[in-house]
């Protein structure tokens, strides 16, 4: 009897203190920031949509083939629409086509190490120059802003939504996907991620100050500009970051320099499922697909759409 009401108090403890630490982290953060619940399957089923994404613009970008011409079977959907071939120097193309083919090892690895199977299904996606550079608030520019122009040009889309991708790996990896297995699969994934958005940021910083031809404005001026644009898509707060920035947002409030962006202690932000989908459809809202994904499949998004959470 005794013990029993003893784990009756213990549990009832656990219960409250869980309760409380929920209270604790939840309550801060306003609802459109919230996290979702979601089962580890439907989130790899989530990733698998953008992994699929980001392989296609890479690769589509740097060499023109898409991911059935390096793995055949591996992904069935439509066909990307607007996909060029970037105008890009020689070593930048041979990292891109790189980035693409890692991506594609990536998804075979989730194939392999979940209940994934292939054909994985590809989204629509639209990679028109123009759908670039109304996500990232660069329409209003003369000429164009053409992410296929040039090197640098490809650079500056590539940089935001690769930190806006690591951004989601982070926040997936603990405690949202059960099984270590399943952890290690996200980890890894997460920290080529991490390095890919490391290569573009160094990339730019290396010419912060120049101006991007044919514009007058800098590339640390674009990076502002993109990363605000993200950032007000995500409708929740500064975690895209330019490179150039207010000693307030620099690593110990004591730098202007932001090559590696992060928190007041200098850690990653995170971002939910709905702020990444906010971002990619370029509609500030997670259940109105558009942008660069004109469709996105799986039961987490299903989900979404029929709660209403945009
Ligand atoms: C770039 O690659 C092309 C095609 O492989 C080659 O013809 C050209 O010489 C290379 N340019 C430089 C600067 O290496
Ligand atoms: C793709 O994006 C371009 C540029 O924003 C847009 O004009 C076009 O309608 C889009 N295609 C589809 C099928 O939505
Ligand atoms: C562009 O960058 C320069 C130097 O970093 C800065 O003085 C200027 O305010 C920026 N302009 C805009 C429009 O961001
Ligand atoms: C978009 O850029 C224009 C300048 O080109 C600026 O006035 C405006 O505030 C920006 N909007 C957002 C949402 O960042
Ligand atoms: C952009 O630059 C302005 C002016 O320096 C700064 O206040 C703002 O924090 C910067 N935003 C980002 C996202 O880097
Ligand atoms: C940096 O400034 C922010 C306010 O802008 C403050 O919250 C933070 O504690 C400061 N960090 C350090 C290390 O002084
Ligand atoms: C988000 O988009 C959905 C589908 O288009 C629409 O029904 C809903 O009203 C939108 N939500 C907001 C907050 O605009």
């Amino acid at each position: 009897m005794a013990s029993r009401s003893c784990l009756f108090i213990f549990l009832l403890l656990l219960a409250f203190q869980s309760s409380v630490i929920k209270a604790n982290t939840v309550a801060v953060l306003p609802p459109q920031c919230r996290p979702i619940v979601a089962g580890t399957l439907a989130r790899f089923e989530y990733l698998v949509n953008l992994i699929i994404g980001y392989a296609e613009f890479f690769l589509r970008s740097s060499t023109g083939a898409g991911i059935e011409d390096i793995a055949p079977g591996l992904v069935q959907g439509p066909v990307p629409i607007g996909a060029t071939v970037a105008n890009l120097d020689n070593a930048t193309r041979a990292a891109i086509r790189e980035f693409g083919l890692a991506l594609v090892g990536n998804l075979r690895a989730i194939v392999d190490e979940t209940l994934l199977r292939a054909p994985l299904s590809r989204p629509q996606l639209n990679f028109t120059a123009g759908v670039f550079a109304g996500i990232l608030n660069l329409s209003g520019l003369t000429p164009p802003f053409n992410v296929y122009g040039s090197t640098t040009q490809f650079l500056l889309v590539a940089e935001p939504l690769t930190s806006s991708l690591l951004q989601f790996y982070l926040a997936q990896v603990t405690p949202s996907i059960a099984g270590n297995d399943q952890q290690q699969l996200a980890a890894g994934i997460g920290l080529t991620a991490a390095a890919q958005a490391g290569y573009f940021r160094t990339r730019l910083n290396a010419i912060v100050n120049s101006p991007v031809p044919p514009y007058t404005m800098t590339v640390a001026n674009f990076t502002n500009t993109t990363a605000t644009a993200v950032n007000q898509l995500g409708l929740c707060g500064v975690k895209n970051e330019g490179l150039i920035v207010p000693l307030s947002l620099g690593a110990e409030n004591r730098t202007t320099t932001n090559v590696v962006p992060g928190d007041v202690n200098s850690l990653s932000p995170r971002r939910t499922e709905r702020e990444v989908l906010r971002i990619v459809f370029g509609t500030r809202n997670a259940t109105r697909p558009g942008g660069i994904f004109l469709s996105f499949n799986g039961a987490l998004f299903r989900q979404l759409v029929a709660l209403r959470q945009s």
